[in-house]
């Protein structure tokens, strides 16, 4: 099976076993069929294939919502095929607030919880009432509260072994009825001195400024942002501040954050590329596919970036993105090693 079209990076890869599972009750009968524990996929839009994937893939499509309105706010249970963006905008069109800053990112709602999407100073966490899961190892489901989802920049329960298990089958949220927009961003500032604004309006703006740093991996494969954003201690971040005056840094619960973004660019990696994978032109932080890249291409590429920030700054850039091996999930380092 051609995976290509199963990831916005749309990678050549291939696959022994693709399932695609229409309702969360035949979850059961798929774990009595199968012999081990399959890939949980979504859109794809945070995943690289790294090598013909020999594990069974289940793509779960089951996408129905559900809202209920109470008293103090607005409850919304979205199974996980849900297309993100499609939920953002179908909430925002009843007028609830809340996940706009959200709008645009490419991707499931069963993947979103996972590193804890978040843009535009707002992030999933911020919303999330509960996370349900189908565990394949019991072959029961249970419900996670947000608290016990650990829930952190880009982080979650879901990326350490004790979820090794679960699959995200939906997402709660708890989106308030008394909405106020978050507008500190820039590019939304603009929005504050609007008195008739709407979540759609935010949705639009977002919406616009996406368009214009980050390509659409309908036209280009990318997977978003490919490092995470590094949090320096203070003595560090100072240090570093001392030596490259022009380095912006935002101060964060337990030291100052660093954009991966400006590290890259400094080094002049925007538009150069390995084979047919680029650093995207106008967002450094994002890797692209011209056309013809490889897993091998892209994977070398965030390498060698890596390799010149910690030899430049003295700072180890970590993924966002995730590397699928043939059997299991890989670091950077493991892949093509
Ligand atoms: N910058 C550069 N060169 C660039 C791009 C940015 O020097 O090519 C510098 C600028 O100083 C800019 C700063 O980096 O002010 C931050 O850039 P930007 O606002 O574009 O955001 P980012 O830190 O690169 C993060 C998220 C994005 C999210 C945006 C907006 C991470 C890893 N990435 O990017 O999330 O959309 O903020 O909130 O936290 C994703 O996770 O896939 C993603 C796209």
């Amino acid at each position: 099976i051609v995976l290509d079209d199963y990831h916005t990076f749309t990678l050549p890869q291939t696959a022994t076993q693709l399932i695609i599972v229409d309702a969360l009750d035949e979850l059961p009968l798929l774990r009595q069929r199968l012999d081990c524990q399959p890939y949980w996929l979504g859109e794809g839009a945070n995943t690289i294939f790294v090598e013909p994937i020999k594990r069974p893939i289940v793509k779960l499509s089951a996408n129905q919502v559900v809202l209920s309105a109470q008293d103090d706010a607005v409850y919304c249970h979205a199974e996980a095929g849900k297309d993100w963006h499609q939920l953002v905008v179908e909430l925002a069109e009843q007028g609830v607030g809340g996940l706009e800053n959200l709008a645009l990112i490419p991707g499931s709602v069963g993947a979103a919880p996972v590193q804890n999407i978040g843009a535009y100073g707002v992030e999933l966490a911020d919303f999330c009432d509960y996370v349900d899961v189908f565990d394949w190892r019991s072959g029961e489901s249970r419900r996670l509260t947000a608290a016990d989802c650990q829930f952190d920049y880009r982080h979650s329960i879901f990326k350490t072994p004790q979820a090794a298990s679960w699959l995200i089958t939906a997402v709660g949220f708890q989106l308030p009825r008394n909405w106020q927009p978050k507008l500190t961003y820039q590019g939304l500032d603009e929005l504050a001195v609007n008195d008739g604004l709407t979540p759609l309006n935010v949705v639009q703006r977002v919406t616009e400024i996406r368009e214009q740093k980050l390509p659409d991996p309908k036209k280009i494969g990318n997977a978003g942002s490919f490092f995470k954003n590094p949090t320096l201690p203070s003595a560090q971040a100072k240090a570093l501040q001392a030596q490259y005056p022009a380095m912006p840094s935002f101060d964060v619960a337990g030291g100052i954050k660093i954009p991966a973004a400006w590290l890259i660019d400094q080094l002049g990696w925007k538009g150069k590329g390995v084979g047919g994978a680029y650093v995207h032109h106008h967002q450094a932080l994002v890797l692209t596919n011209r056309g013809h890249a490889t897993a091998e291409d892209v994977i070398n590429l965030a390498r060698q970036i890596k390799q010149q920030v910690l030899a430049e700054y003295g700072i180890e850039l970590t993924p966002e993105v995730r590397f699928l091996g043939a059997q299991a999930e890989l670091t950077l380092e493991q892949a093509y090693a």
